[in-house]
Order: structure tokens, then sequence, then C-alpha cells
């Protein structure tokens, strides 16, 4: 059975390590009524040591936002999966939008969830089309989004692998409009069969579907309910503990498994 998630990107917020750290300490307060919810936060990375501290004793897990490509060396700013890892991290979130929009191509997006894997952490795969055509081939653009994601990942790191389903028209303070229950349920439908196809049967049902894009604790419910996903990726909701915690109740109430047996 797929555990659900909910899983809370701060994104570059918020901007003190002070307020961070209430933000952190709020959220650890509810920390114990996740239930079987696998609650997953993803600060900045400058805040993730000491979130990681702060949590390290709930059932809250930390998860970086973002991670390098490359193993060790000369490559000024970034942050191996190595060290993640060290620093007792969980999961990575991997080619979410804002970072293939800044440039991360298919190729880093690969080479990222195959360094997070073999070291054993989980990778939140975001994937999601710009936008949608009349014709379906924004089917196609996510099929192979999903297929060159996850190239060379074996069976056995399957488990580690999380796809957040985020179209890009549906993220943020400029989003069109929030995806429909029964748009999100084809979707669902959509990106199993496909990991189907990768994996077979009993593999591509251990892979968690969740969504991300304007998720709120108004839209939330209808669709966990009816959408076919097994949680959220939660962006500007996830900065405030009412919301997040309205979120979390929603996202543990909802039952279970929510995926769809295709
Ligand atoms: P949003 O962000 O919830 O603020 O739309 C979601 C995301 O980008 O992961």
């Amino acid at each position: 059975m797929i555990q659900k998630i909910l899983v809370a990107n701060w994104k570059m917020n918020p901007q003190t390590l002070s307020e961070a750290k209430v933000l952190v300490n709020d959220i650890k307060k509810i920390s114990k009524s996740s239930g079987d919810t696998r609650v997953v936060i993803a600060p900045p990375t400058i805040y993730l040591g000491e979130a990681q501290k702060m949590l390290a004793k709930s059932n809250f897990s930390v998860a970086a936002q973002n991670v390098s490509a490359e193993k060790e060396g000369a490559y000024t700013g970034e942050i191996s999966a190595g060290m993640l890892k060290d620093a007792g991290m969980a999961c990575v979130i991997v080619g979410h939008s804002e970072c293939r929009a800044r440039g991360e191509s298919e190729v880093e997006i690969n080479k990222k969830v195959l360094a997070v894997t073999a070291l054993g952490m989980t990778v939140i795969l975001c994937v999601g089309e710009r936008e949608r055509d009349d014709e379906g081939y924004y089917l196609e653009f996510l099929k192979e989004q999903i297929q060159t994601g996850l190239r060379g990942v074996q069976v056995k790191s399957i488990k580690n692998i999380v796809i957040a389903y985020e179209p890009i028209w549906a993220i943020g303070k400029d989003a069109k409009r929030v995806v429909l229950a029964s748009e999100l349920h084809e979707m669902s439908i959509f990106i199993r069969k496909t990991l189907l196809d990768l994996y077979g049967k009993a593999m591509a049902y251990k892979v968690p579907i969740i969504y991300g894009g304007s998720v709120d604790a108004i839209n939330a419910r209808d669709l966990i309910s009816n959408g076919a996903v097994d949680g959220f990726l939660v962006g500007r909701a996830s900065l405030t503990v009412k919301s997040f915690s309205e979120l979390l109740l929603i996202t543990k109430s909802s039952g279970s498994p929510k995926s769809v047996r295709i």
C-alpha cells in the first residue's frame, strides 16, 4: 500500500534563520498528529542543518530543494547528494519547474535522480507540462519527462521515487487556475500507466503520485478525494502552520490508498 505524503516546499522563504526556526518549531508541534502520512519539509539549503536538528526526534523529515548532478569537485555553489546524505537528509526534490526554467536539463535531472537514489535517499521527481494543447501533445511531453528522469533507475530503487505532478500553469501566484480533480484523476492514471510500462505492475504501484500547484485548504479535499493522488507538494500554503496543518488534516483523513489501480 502506498503511503500518503505531504511535502512543504518553502522555496526561497523565509528570509532569516530566526523566522525559519519559528516556522520549524510551529510545524514540529503538529508532527505528532501526522498519522500514517509522511510529512517532508524542504527549507532553503542554508536552513537544512538547523531544521534537521530541530526535527530529528519528530516523525517529520527534511528534504533539500535541489542537488548537484555531480559527485564532488570544482562546482562552485553546488551541493552534492553525498553532502545531503551526510547532513541527514532523507529526501531531495529534483526537477522542480522553477529549476528547469533556470536551465536545468533533462540529462542533468536524470543524473541527479541517479545520484540521490544511489545513496538510498528518496527523490521527489517533479514533472508537468507548461500548457495544455488540444491535440494532447502534453501527454507525450509528460511521458518523456518521466522516462528520461527515471532512465537507469533500477527496479530496486523504485521504492525511493515519488512523482510530483506539477503542471506549470497551476503553480505559484501567477497560476492560471488550479487543476480540476477530474483532470488530475486522468493525469494520475496516465502517470501510473507510464510507470507500469517502465517497471511492471508490482513495482509501479509502489510509487506515490502527488500533486503540486496552488494547493490550499479549500481545494485539497476535492483533489485528494477525486484526483487519485497520494498527497501534495505545497508551496505558498506551506509557509504558515495554520494552512499547513489544515492540509495535513485533509491529507491524513482522506482514506487510503488514493491511487487508482489500472
Ligand atoms: P504553490 O507552489 O503551491 O505555491 O503553487 C507549488 C510548487 O511549486 O511546488
